[in-house]
């Protein structure tokens, strides 16, 4: 019978936090763990899923709040782009790891839709296949997530850095540095109050950027212009202003192979999702400053915060040790 396959990574953002949906810079880096999805024809949706354990299946229509919503929600974006398709069945399997903030529900929209793109021979390319997968996931299962993750997801490959500029997609895939190793360090820290967090971190950023008339805090370059906002948009503001900043600077110092500058970067980051986008948490921050104390080159939370993981830059030769300590002195902790 026919089939289509498709296959896309987890990602972890190694700087540009909270920027994609002010219009701004990322740099999230592809990990090597995969969700893989074979998708066959079909009415409806039905799906079999390693991950969760079980085959679930409905006809075409509005969410049911379950995991099957990730794949109703790709055809549903296909169909609301005019690309009439009249369901599938899939299969998932899948390393990359849930619930961590490495955009495991990204991979899982992104590999679907390629495995119906070959299925059904859809024109559709890498990018606008991840403006689908964002629709679904925004629009379909309801929750506003930048575009990040998508790109991520469709474009991204281990072992190279996403520089993306989320106003226009324009991306550069630049090779990490030689020599260190890009680290998560998943505590198993719940993701407490992400999604309420997310969503108002969000509108203030918007009313930030219309109390300083712009459209999106992209538009600002100039870090003083923010000081005169009240709180706690000047904060907010100064944080995505200044993050921006970060990740072009972040970019120069991986093409230029200065990984301590790169380091000292994601530091900063982090002191700024701590101090001024108040997003980060007090076990997070202890286990940056272990990482910083263990050897890491710089270490700072990832994704959307509220918990989560950290991401850390580590001298190849040190990993070892660094996964081993880690470990001791936080039971219970994976480093990968
Ligand atoms: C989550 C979202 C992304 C991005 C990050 C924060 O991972 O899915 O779009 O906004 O948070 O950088």
């Amino acid at each position: 019978m026919r089939r289509g396959q498709g296959r896309a990574p987890a990602r972890v953002n190694l700087i540009g936090e909270h920027t994609d949906y002010n219009q701004g810079y990322v740099l999230p880096a592809a990990l090597p763990y995969f969700t893989e999805v074979t998708a066959r024809p079909g009415e409806g949706v039905e799906a079999r899923s390693d991950i969760f354990g079980e085959t679930r299946a409905r006809p075409l229509g509005p969410p049911a709040g379950d995991w099957l919503d990730y794949l109703a929600g790709v055809l549903w974006a296909l169909g609301e782009a005019g690309y009439a398709v009249p369901g599938a069945r899939f299969t998932v399997r899948s390393t990359v790891p849930v619930g961590v903030g490495l955009a495991s529900s990204a991979a899982l929209e992104v590999a679907a839709l390629k495995a119906l793109r070959a299925l059904y021979r859809l024109p559709i390319e890498d990018l606008e296949l991840a403006r689908l997968a964002q629709r679904a996931e925004a629009e379909y299962v309801g929750v506003r997530c930048g575009i990040m993750d998508q790109v991520a997801a469709a474009l991204g490959r281990p072992g190279e850095a996403l520089f993306l500029d989320t106003q226009n997609l324009a991306y550069r895939r630049l090779p990490l540095f030689a020599g260190t190793r890009v680290a998560v360090i998943d505590a198993g820290l719940p993701r407490r109050l992400a999604e309420s967090g997310y969503n108002q971190r969000r509108a203030e950023c918007a009313e930030a950027a219309r109390l300083l008339g712009v459209a999106s805090l992209r538009e600002v370059e100039d870090p003083e212009a923010v000081e005169t906002l009240p709180e706690p948009y000047r904060r907010r503001a100064r944080h995505v202003v200044s993050e921006n900043r970060r990740v072009l600077r972040a970019v120069a110092a991986l093409k230029a192979g200065d990984a301590r500058a790169f380091g000292a970067l994601m530091v900063a980051s982090h002191r700024s999702l701590a101090r001024d986008f108040e997003v980060s948490t007090p076990e997070l921050d202890r286990l940056v400053e272990l990482a910083l104390a263990l050897g890491a080159l710089g270490a700072k939370l990832t994704g959307a915060g509220f918990g989560g993981a950290v991401v850390a830059l580590v001298p190849e030769e040190a990993f070892p040790a660094f996964a081993r300590k880690i470990q001791a002195a936080w039971p219970g902790t994976r480093v990968y």
